[in-house]
């Protein structure tokens, strides 16, 4: 990736003013998070070729062969642990964005942070947090995105079923560069706009992709599984869920499959 050029053409204030290249590292997340505990501003980026343990969400490995484009940016917004978890949609929107706007793809969202194409996984994001008492240190938004990967023979046999890359779906390879200085644009304008504005506008434009919503899910929460109506997703971006009793769920954290009915 040729970062210089990159950062040229980059039409940011903050996002990508730093980025640290790497050929390969074992998660750009813990990277990261190394770089914001030694103060690095924010909008620093790290940005790897090949990840040897990147990681996901509940303790789920990320599968980071060559072709992918993973990175890790570091933001020191001033809100509460309790709304660290909005971030999650500003970048899965900015993702969906960009990946329709550059490839005229048909996007979708999965609560709370998968971005799909084909109803397969094409990216993930991995929030995680750094706190003073209640307030937030730092946050790292890690985003994972299936690019110029080869499905059948660079990915393991148990995630063939359910991700696909973009290489796959428009079958030809993108170009990286490019993908990646899209990403940190939008990342920047929706991340303002979320300090200015609240959760409320990034959640209403990311709903209009969350193709879940009236349907039935399976839930694995943090502490139970349950089935029921995926109804909304609330202002704090917990998901709502009707149980066939009528009763309503509520959950912060967790993750969703959805049926096929
Ligand atoms: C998930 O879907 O479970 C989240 C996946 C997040 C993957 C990205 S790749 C860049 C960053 N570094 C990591 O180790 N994970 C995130």
């Amino acid at each position: 990736m040729k970062v210089y050029r990159l950062q040229e053409s980059l039409k940011t204030k903050k996002f990508g003013k730093k980025i640290i290249f790497l050929r390969e590292i074992n998660s750009t997340n813990d990277f990261a998070k190394e770089l914001a505990s030694h103060g690095i501003e924010e909008g620093a980026v790290a940005v790897a070729e090949v990840q040897r343990a990147g990681r996901g969400r509940m303790g789920r490995q990320w599968s980071s062969p060559k072709g992918g484009l993973y990175f890790s940016i570091i933001l020191r917004p001033k809100i509460k642990v309790s709304e660290a978890v909005k971030l999650v949609f500003v970048a899965g929107l900015a993702v969906a964005k960009v990946l329709e706007e550059i490839f005229r793809l048909k996007v979708e969202v999965k609560w709370p942070n998968d971005v799909l194409v084909s109803g397969k996984k094409v990216c993930g994001i991995l929030v995680e947090m750094n706190s003073v008492g209640d307030h937030v240190n730092y946050l790292v938004v890690g985003i994972g995105v299936n690019a110029n990967v080869n499905v059948e023979k660079q990915f393991p046999e148990h995630l063939r079923g359910t991700a696909t890359s973009l290489e796959k779906e428009l079958g030809e390879k993108i170009q990286l560069e490019e993908l990646f200085k899209r990403l940190l644009e939008k990342l920047e304008i929706f991340y303002d706009l979320f300090l200015e504005s609240g959760l409320a506008p990034i959640l209403e434009e990311w709903k209009k992709y969350a193709f879940f919503l009236n349907h039935h899910v399976d839930v694995i929460s943090e502490h139970e599984k349950f089935s029921g109506l995926a109804v909304d997703v609330n202002s704090d971006g917990a998901l709502i869920v009707r149980l066939k009793n009528g009763e309503i769920k509520r959950v912060l954290v967790g993750d969703i499959s959805v049926k096929i009915m």
